[in-house]
């Protein structure tokens, strides 16, 4: 049984107090907190042995090295990679879709394929690379209720299609598509497959083998690690063969004169696609966090997080005003619910008035993805707001949110 009570305690920032107040923190789709063992592992770096790894042979550049390469293993341990090899350290899942989007071979007159309920960073890379290599791009239409029908994948996957690039959980309905069925459909014609598990990675277990996807783009600071980390897995045949993304040191085995040329010899993944000095604090701290989350467990993690869901579903489900986004079956959903209230039309409002009144925090706007406000009617201008939970929130944060609500519905109607 896990101690979710303990659990908050890892949290610093939720002893904090503002206005005598306690903090009800529901962002944690946009960025999680950090506990206190990420922090801990990052400061050791900076204290401790703050050397560039893989470069310095002295005491600090090794021990540096050490635990940059063991967070690797311990990223890989969490995704069930096959090797350390295949996650490459990133800035954030933005650019982790961008790598691919730009530097995997995809055939000219071929097809991508993505979605209308894709966050702006897994839509547009791939809109801007088919424009450049003269690529077509469908754009396969997620239901109302953020769910997807399997037929659409079966009717638009064919032969010609090089790419599928889907997002795993939504960041505003929170609905997760069936990525296993989609990407044995996409491998029956040929494709790759691309996962956006931004959201879902934090959330649930993720195993890359058992999905059988070959790429999976991986935000840090939404799973309790550092801010300004991302990974990028791929299946390593794919990393080899794929084009370099950005040249410079640290990318190179050798680069020499010959005949008066200079000829690079570059190195293989994940060296390939870390070129320059990196992040070495923010690769510790995102080892530290998968390490932190595996410790308690995804599937306990998912569980308790469902049913801080289901409990804030069925009472919003009752409240007059207020308009649920996507699917309410609880089974097909990550830990988060979006709404509009239809009395405070603002989403801005929603979130002002929670924050300024009862430190509760939730996001709002569109959430960097427009399309899928346009698609089914909602002003992104307007926006959402959105509520997201997280292993440290509890009933208490649930309860303390629908009575904030509530009371905003009271005063605006
Ligand atoms: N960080 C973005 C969100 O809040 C994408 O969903």
């Amino acid at each position: 049984m896990v101690d979710w009570r303990r659990i908050r305690g890892d949290f610093p920032a939720l002893r904090r107090r503002i206005n005598g107040r306690r903090v009800v923190y529901l962002d944690s789709a946009c960025m999680s907190l950090k506990p206190r063992q990420v922090i801990d592992a990052m400061n050791e770096y900076y204290e401790m042995y703050p050397a560039c790894a893989g470069r310095s042979i002295h005491r600090f550049g090794e021990e540096a090295s050490n635990a940059y390469h063991a967070s690797r293993c311990k990223f890989a341990d969490f995704l069930n990679a096959n090797r350390p090899e295949e996650c490459i350290w990133t800035r954030n899942a933005t650019e982790s879709l961008n790598i691919v989007a730009s530097s995997v071979n995809l055939p000219r007159g071929s097809k991508i394929i993505t979605t209308s309920l894709e966050h702006h960073s897994g839509l547009l890379p791939f809109v801007e690379r088919a424009k450049r290599d003269g690529l077509r791009l469908e754009v396969i239409n997620a239901q109302k209720d953020g769910t997807f029908d399997i037929e659409d994948w079966k009717g638009a996957i064919d032969h010609s299609t090089s790419l599928v690039s889907i997002v795993h959980s939504s960041n505003v309905t929170g609905t997760v598509a069936p990525i296993k069925e989609i990407a044995e459909l996409a491998h029956d014609r040929g494709a790759l497959i691309m996962s956006d598990d931004a959201q879902y990675a934090p959330h649930h277990p993720l195993d890359v083998q058992a999905l059988d996807v070959d790429f999976s783009a991986i935000s840090v600071h939404k799973m309790c690690g550092p801010t300004g980390m991302g990974v990028l897995y791929g299946k390593l045949e794919h990393l080899e063969s794929m084009n370099m993304f950005l040249f410079g040191g640290d990318t190179v085995r050798d680069v020499r004169f010959e005949n008066g040329k200079i000829v690079p010899e570059y190195l293989h993944p994940p060296e390939k696609f870390e070129a320059g000095l990196q992040n070495y604090a923010g690769a510790i701290g995102a080892g530290a966090a998968a390490e932190y989350l595996r410790s308690i467990g995804m599937h306990e993690i998912e569980k308790h997080e469902r049913s801080l869901l289901e409990s804030a579903l069925k009472r919003l489900l009752k409240m007059g005003h207020v308009h649920i986004l996507g699917t309410d079956d609880i089974g097909l959903k990550t830990g988060l619910v979006t709404f509009t209230v239809d009395s405070v039309p603002s989403a801005h409002d929603v979130a002002t008035f929670l924050n300024d009144e009862f430190n509760i925090m939730v996001r709002s706007g569109w959430h960097c993805a427009g399309p899928f406000h346009y698609q089914i009617g909602v002003d992104p201008k307007m926006g959402t707001t959105r509520a997201s939970f997280y292993l440290y929130n509890n009933i208490n944060d649930v309860n303390a949110f629908l009575e904030g609500l509530a009371t905003l519905i009271e005063a605006s109607s």
